[in-house]
C-alpha cells in the first residue's frame, strides 16, 4: 500500500486533472517512504529511463556518460574522514555546509538551493510538479529521455522537437509545439550531442512561454563545457529551475548527489510529495564529498583539460578516417556511420571489449561515445581501425 499524500497535495493533483489511479502511482514513487516502496516493488518506471545497460564486463566503458575516474582527491578525503562520525545524523551540519558551498560557487541565496540524491529524482519530480494531463511536456529530440519517459508514465502529453541545424534547442519550435505546456525541458550541454544552447535562446523562451509554465535547464555537463550557467534566471524570480548533478565531471555517479536552483516557492512545490525527505536525507559521505569537490575550482579545470585532450585525440582520429562527427563541447561525441546502423557498430565494438553508447530513434546510424581517459580513447581508436578494416 502506497503511503498517502497529504490532503493539499492530493487536491492539487486532482485539480490538475490526474486520475486517482495516477495519484496512487505518484505516491508510490515520490511519496514519503518511497524508498521502501521501491525496494519492495522493484524499479520504478523512471529509474531506468535514459540509462543504457551497464556493461561491467567490457574493458573500456565509454557508453554511459560516466566519468572515467572517481571523485576529486579532496572529495574522497572528506568522504573517508566523515565515516568515523557517521553514527550521528548530522555531526556538524553537513547539509548546511553543502548548501553554503553551492551559494558561494553559484552566487545564489540559501533558500534558492535544494540538494537531491542525483538529478534523476528532481528531473522526474519537475514533470509531476509542473505538468498535468492538460499541461504537457516539451523536450528536444534527441535529448536525455527521462523527462519524456516520466511524462508518458504519468499520461502527460509529450511534444518532441528536433534540434536546430546547429544541434541547439529550437526554442521557437518548442513553444509552437505546445503553447500551453507545463514544462519546457532544455538540456545544455545536450545529452547526447554535447551541444550548448545559447542563454539568449533560453531567455527568449522564458520571456515568451505561457503563464504558470516552467523552464527546466538541465546543466548536468556544464563543467565539461565551461559555459555560463542559467542560474541568474532562477535568482531573478523567473519561472526557471536549474539542475546539476555530481554524476559527471565530479565522478560521483554512485554517490548520488545533485542540486536544483530555483525560487523557493518552486522548490517547495517539488518537495511536497515526500515532505522534503529526498532532499534532506542524504548520506554524509556523499554530502561531504560533494562539498569538497564543488569548491575545488583548479581540479575541476584540470579534469576538464584532461577530457579535452582525450577527446581531441579521438576526434582527430575520426577526422582522419573521414567519419562525420557532430561538433561537441562536452564529454561525449556522436559519430555518423552513414551506411551502418549504430546498433551494429555497438555490437562490433563489444567484440573488442569496448562498450560505446547507443543511438537515438531519430538518428539510427549515429552512435554516442563518452569521452574516457586518454588510454581509453586510444583503445577506442585502435578498435575502430580493426572494425573498419
Ligand atoms: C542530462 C542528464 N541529466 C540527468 C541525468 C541523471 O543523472 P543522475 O541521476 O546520476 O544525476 C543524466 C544522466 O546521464 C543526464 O545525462
Amino acid at each position: 500500500m502506497a503511503p498517502p499524500l497529504d490532503a493539499e497535495t492530493t487536491d492539487d493533483l486532482l485539480r490538475r486533472g490526474f486520475s486517482r489511479r495516477r495519484l496512487m502511482a505518484i505516491a508510490t514513487v515520490f511519496g514519503a517512504g518511497a524508498g521502501l516502496a521501491v525496494a519492495t516493488r522493484g524499479t520504478p518506471a523512471w529509474a531506468s529511463g535514459g540509462h543504457p545497460d551497464p556493461a561491467p564486463s567490457a574493458k573500456v566503458r565509454i557508453g554511459a556518460n560516466e566519468c572515467w575516474t572517481g571523485p576529486l582527491a579532496p572529495g574522497q578525503a572528506a568522504a573517508a574522514a566523515i565515516i568515523a562520525s557517521s553514527n550521528r545524523y548530522s555531526p556538524h551540519d553537513e547539509r548546511g555546509d553543502f548548501v553554503r558551498a553551492v551559494m558561494s560557487v553559484e552566487g545564489v541565496p540559501e533558500d534558492h538551493v535544494a540538494a537531491w540524491p542525483g538529478s534523476s529524482d528532481p528531473l522526474s519530480r519537475c514533470v509531476v510538479t509542473f505538468c498535468s494531463p492538460t499541461r504537457g511536456l516539451v523536450t528536444a529530440d534527441p535529448t536525455f529521455e527521462l523527462a519524456g519517459r516520466t511524462a508518458e508514465w504519468l499520461k502527460v502529453p509529450v511534444a518532441r522537437v528536433p534540434l536546430t541545424k546547429d544541434y541547439t534547442h529550437d526554442v521557437k519550435a518548442m513553444l509552437a509545439a505546445n503553447p500551453n505546456a507545463g514544462l519546457y525541458y532544455i538540456c545544455t550541454p545536450n545529452n547526447p550531442t554535447g551541444t550548448v544552447t545559447p542563454l539568449a535562446d533560453i531567455e527568449w523562451l522564458v520571456a515568451n512561454k505561457p503563464e504558470g509554465s516552467i523552464v527546466l535547464v538541465d546543466e548536468a555537463y556544464t563543467h565539461f563545457a565551461h559555459v555560463p550557467t542559467a542560474s541568474y534566471m532562477a535568482t531573478a524570480g523567473k519561472d526557471v529551475v536549474v539542475m546539476r548533478t555530481f554524476s559527471k565531471i565530479f565522478g560521483m555517479a554512485g554517490m548520488r548527489m545533485g542540486y536544483t536552483m530555483a525560487r523557493p516557492d518552486l522548490l517547495a512545490r517539488m518537495m511536497r510529495y515526500d515532505g522534503g525527505m529526498q532532499s534532506f536525507a542524504l548520506p554524509l559521505p556523499s554530502l561531504a564529498c560533494a562539498t569538497a569537490s564543488l569548491t575545488a575550482a583548479d581540479l575541476i579545470a584540470a579534469r576538464r583539460g584532461e577530457m579535452q585532450a582525450a577527446r581531441g585525440v579521438a576526434l582527430d582520429h575520426l577526422k582522419k578516417r573521414g567519419l562525420s562527427v557532430i561538433p561537441t563541447e562536452a564529454n561525449m561525441f556522436m559519430i555518423d556511420w552513414k551506411t551502418r546502423p549504430a546498433s551494429a557498430m555497438q555490437t562490433a565494438f563489444r567484440g573488442q571489449s569496448i562498450e560505446i553508447g547507443r543511438s537515438w530513434p531519430i538518428w539510427p546510424t549515429i552512435s554516442r561515445v563518452t569521452v574516457g581517459s586518454m588510454a581509453e580513447m586510444e583503445a577506442f581508436c585502435t578498435a575502430l581501425d580493426k572494425i573498419m578494416a
